[in-house]
């Protein structure tokens, strides 16, 4: 099997920021309840973009980093829970608007956990050969399906995208070990319906209303911090690495509680938890790449630094990916 690296990413977000004290002036909230419940100061809401917009911009600056030419890449995988239309895919909107004329492309939905599958099941097509270069995008308008008179989820919730270039390699870095999870018994934890049942044999058609998030938090949280500790264990293991390997581990950025919880469980500083959810929220599919970007943007990321993508989201659904950069 051959070997897979990152060799570019990018990402965008919307200009429009939503503080906290902002939603305070649509719900019953306050900025001090959000930060300390969650981590969260602003979050980005678009005033426009589409969920492709946000896709293709993040695509754009991942191709430009990869210094790839978009004609070589051969597969686009896009995770969403928030696609434009039900057809065409985000992946086909992105694939037409970047001209990556000879790329397949479908979209993927694993809720927060969208990146990591992705990015996973990217790199399998590449290491077997089939192909040669991949691009993997995580967006989510997040904001299209929130309920603005919901407390407990709208405080929550940001918009926006990350991407990354793959390509198959023959150098011995880059992904080196993955595990994806789900328990769909856990499914009403976290859901957002879609279009009802609706055609000449249905007695009274269901009058159709926006479909938007519905969340048990607490259940979701004791998930998360339980399902996280040991997806990490699990891809350690899988790699035969140990926690003071690891340079940074970036997490689905949902709250800092979670990952406040999940870094003692796993007896690791918090420091290695790369973070920036307090700029701009939960983005959903984005998180992690938005967050990887950022860290490399910054030049934090050093090349053999190992670090660990991981995260969990609707389905349930968890996973994490060990690279060494
Ligand atoms: N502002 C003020 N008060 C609030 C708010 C708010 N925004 N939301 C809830 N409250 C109130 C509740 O009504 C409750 O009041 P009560 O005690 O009078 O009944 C009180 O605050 C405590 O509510 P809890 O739900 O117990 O608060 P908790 O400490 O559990 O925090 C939170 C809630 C932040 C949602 C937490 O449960 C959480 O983070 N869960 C995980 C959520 C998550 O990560 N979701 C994304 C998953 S990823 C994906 O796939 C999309």
């Amino acid at each position: 099997m051959r070997h897979v690296r990152i060799i570019g990413t990018g990402s965008y977000a919307p200009d429009n920021i939503m503080s906290n004290d902002d939603i305070a002036k649509l719900v019953e909230t306050n900025d001090e309840w959000i930060k300390s419940r969650t981590g969260i100061k602003e979050r980005r809401i678009s005033t426009k973009e589409t969920s492709s917009d946000m896709a293709y911009e993040a695509a754009l600056r991942a191709v430009q980093a990869a210094e790839t030419d978009p004609n070589e890449i051969d597969l686009i995988i896009c995770a969403t829970i928030t696609p434009d239309y039900c057809m065409p895919s985000v992946a086909c909107q992105v694939q037409g608007r970047l001209k990556a004329e000879n790329a397949a492309a479908f979209d993927l939905n694993a809720a927060c956990t969208g990146f990591v599958y992705a990015l996973t099941t990217a790199s399998q097509f590449l290491q077997t050969g089939m192909y040669q270069k991949a691009l993997v995008i995580g967006v989510d308008t997040i904001s299209k399906i929130i309920d603005w008179q919901d407390r407990s989820t709208c405080v929550l919730f940001g918009d926006g995208a990350g991407a990354a270039v793959l390509s198959a390699t023959s150098d011995r870095r880059g992904i080196i070990a993955s595990t994806l999870n789900s328990d769909g018994s856990k499914h009403a934890f976290l859901y957002c319906e879609a279009v009802p049942l609706s055609n000449p044999y249905v007695e009274s058609l269901e009058e159709r209303t926006a479909p938007s998030i519905r969340m048990l938090g607490q259940e979701v949280f004791k998930f998360a911090v339980r399902n996280v500790t040991d997806t990490i264990q699990t891809v350690l293991e899988k790699a035969n690495r140990e926690g003071k390997d690891i340079k940074y581990i970036i997490p689905h950025q949902a709250n800092y509680r979670i990952i406040e919880a999940v870094a003692k469980n796993c007896k690791l500083p918090i420091e290695k938890f790369f973070m920036n959810l307090e700029r701009y929220g939960n983005t959903s599919s984005a998180s992690i790449g938005i967050a990887l970007d950022e860290l490399v943007q910054t030049g934090e990321l050093h090349r053999g630094d190992t670090i660990i993508l991981v995260g969990f989201g609707g389905g349930m659904t968890g996973g994490a990916i060990l690279i060494d950069w």
